[in-house]
């Protein structure tokens, strides 16, 4: 997935093109391009490889392009390798080499997300004289407006139309025709974009940080919807090509809250930012002991079954919701993967509640999923963070995390915040349903969990000390039962997405049916030891291992004192009620992670092969 940006005003582009950019390069970061058009002069094409910083240097910062209407991309490889000639901006014409430069072409343009038809177009238009420069399929694209708009002699609207009748996938695509100086056309369906208006200017992006710095007043273009964008004005029409009017909405967080603050890394300045997350996420659904996520009481009262469905760490959410819905309200949970649940053919319980988890609310599979899910009749009910993104609007109900924007690939506080999500939920069905007569001492103890959490990261030196000695480690394995095998999830992918070493999680158990054959001497085992009625199974799990010659680091509860007679390392967390111990020990593991990636000298924020919203399948 990729980042898109758009600016028509009255100050020159390229400056604001490229800032956007920056702030949308979590979404993509192997190469980029800005097209920048001069009144009706035809548009300077600037591409690049590598990360921002080389465009910004190839344009002097976006000053050396003239024009105050232009188009920007950030690009995560799909279609064709990170290279300057796949790099966006695409043009309908024919060029060759870097394909940067002045071009005459009639339509230039960047999209975000997968044309999946895009080879039989291509055929389609290499049949009517149509040649192919790039291996992307946001060629195709282009050209296909081109073709329409050409052949039928039709305008931008009606030629855009026709080609979102003929493709399949998901788009966000900005367009310029050279016919239509000062305008900037876009077309949506299943990728994000919101149209920023402030002052006699226009803004588009992928997220909304990206145009914080001038506006707050946005526009959310809906699927299978398209714009007209000039100076201060957006014109929306359906598929139809039929005008519709939209509100604008403001948008509430600061832009300051999308900023590094003085911390190295935007993972780390989330990581800490996680107390006050979990304490406003609560509140947001919490008041004088009443829980409203806006769910209908009635129709809690009805579920049968719930399937959570979500993708990486929002499913390892779904995995700590399913033990503590279980344990709370007896309703059985299942936790299925997007990806998978999306094509599996079973048979869905009509009095279902499907619960999707997504911090972007754009993950294509999730989105897919939820839409199966619709189909099939059941009711869905979304945990989102990202506020008007597809998933949040689509479900039948949507419950708002309050995590703020989250820019590092690997999240750390919007999964806080999920989980809090998931305990309300549990704790609010078990109260409707009557298996929780008084919910007040779990209430209590989620008020407590903000300044436990703010305990463990005042402990962050002993990991990052720990972390100093992992640089030549090569896999690392997370045990842990129960809840705390759930943990363990979230743990290891935190340390293998960010510092690239192999890890695994595995329930402790499992570990003697194969796995125990991979520990040799000082092979990395982190044990999750949580969970009291589980505890004396997980350490002797953890003796197993230790005497074939693991080295051992334990995170355990306050109090577990004889873990220090097995493991090398221990981390203690704040006691809890055992089903909210994972917002504690998660702690630990993101800093570990964080650490160990830094130590490695990875580029923590940015991991490599990832993308911070996964719009495409
Ligand atoms: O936006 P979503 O919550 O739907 O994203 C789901 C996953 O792509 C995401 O959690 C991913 O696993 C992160 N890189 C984990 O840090």
């Amino acid at each position: 997935m990729c980042g898109i940006v758009g600016f028509t005003g009255h100050r020159q582009a390229g400056p604001i093109l490229l800032h956007g950019l920056e702030k949308l390069e979590y979404r993509g970061y192997d190469s980029a391009g800005l097209a920048v058009r001069n009144g009706s002069a035809p548009a300077e094409v600037v591409k690049s490889t590598g990360k921002l910083v080389k465009l910004e240097e190839k344009t002097d910062n976006g000053k050396a392009l003239e024009g105050c209407c232009g188009i920007g991309h950030t690009r995560w490889a799909t279609h064709g390798e990170p290279t300057q000639i796949n790099a966006h901006p695409h043009v309908s014409g024919n060029c060759t080499g870097s394909a940067s430069g002045t071009v005459e072409s009639e339509v230039v343009g960047v999209h975000n997300g997968i044309i999946e038809n895009y080879i039989e177009l291509k055929e389609k238009l290499l049949r009517h004289g149509y040649s192919f420069y790039s291996s992307t399929d946001t060629e195709v694209v282009i050209k296909l407006i081109d073709y329409y708009y050409k052949k039928y002699q039709i305008g931008p609207i009606d030629a855009i139309a026709k080609t979102m009748v003929r493709v399949r996938g998901s788009y966000a695509l900005e367009v310029m025709f050279s016919d239509y100086p000062n305008e900037i056309y876009v077309a949506r369906k299943d990728s994000p974009m919101i149209i920023g208006i402030a002052d006699g200017e226009t803004y588009i992006a992928s997220d909304v940080p990206a145009i914080l710095n001038y506006t707050r007043s946005v526009y959310y273009i809906d699927n299978l919807e398209m714009a007209r964008l000039l100076p201060g004005e957006a014109h929306f029409f359906n598929l139809n090509g039929d005008e519709v009017q939209k509100e604008l909405t403001e948008v509430t967080f600061s832009a300051e809250a999308a900023e590094k603050g003085g911390y190295e890394h935007f993972m780390m300045k989330e990581i800490h930012e996680q107390p006050r997350v979990i304490a406003d996420t609560l509140h947001s659904a919490v008041q004088n002991g009443i829980i409203d996520l806006g769910l209908d009481e009635e129709q809690l009262r009805q579920i049968r079954q719930i399937y959570i469905v979500a993708c990486g760490s929002a499913y390892h959410v779904g995995v700590i919701g399913q033990y503590v819905t279980e344990d709370l309200t007896g309703v059985p949970v299942r936790v299925e993967l997007a990806s998978e649940f999306r094509y599996r053919k079973m048979k869905l319980e009509k009095d279902a509640l499907v619960i999707i988890i997504s911090q972007s609310g754009e993950t294509a599979d999730s989105l897919a999923a939820l839409r199966e899910a619709k189909k099939n009749g059941i009711r869905t009910f979304s945990i989102v963070n990202v506020v008007g993104s597809s998933i949040a609007r689509e479900a039948d109900s949507v419950f708002y995390t309050k995590a703020g924007p989250e820019i590092a690939v690997a999240t750390t506080k919007a999964y806080s915040a999920q989980l809090i999500a998931m305990y309300l939920f549990a704790i609010r069905l078990g109260e409707v349903r009557d298996t929780i007569k008084d919910t007040k001492p779990l209430l209590e103890e989620l008020e407590k969990l903000p300044d436990k959490v703010e305990r463990l990261l005042e402990d962050k030196e002993r990991l990052q000390w720990f972390a100093s000695k992992l640089g030549n480690t090569k896999d690392v394995f997370y045990i842990g039962r129960g809840l705390d095998y759930a943990i363990c999830l979230e743990g290891s992918l935190k340390l293998k997405e960010i510092s690239y070493i192999h890890s695994e999680a595995y329930a402790a158990g499992e570990l003697k049916h194969g796995t125990i054959s991979l520990i040799e001497d000082g092979r990395l085992v982190i044990g999750c030891l949580t969970q009291p009625e589980l505890y004396e199974k997980t350490l002797s799990n953890m003796v197993e291992v230790k005497s074939r010659g693991a080295y051992l680091m334990a995170v355990a509860n306050y109090g577990y004192y004889s873990i220090e007679d097995t493991a090398d390392f221990t981390v203690y967390i704040p006691r809890t009620d055992p089903h909210f111990a994972g917002s504690l020990a998660v702690i630990p593991m993101q800093l570990l992670a964080y650490y160990t990636a830094v130590g490695r000298g990875e580029d923590v924020d940015k991991p490599r092969n990832l993308a911070k919203s996964v719009t495409v399948e």
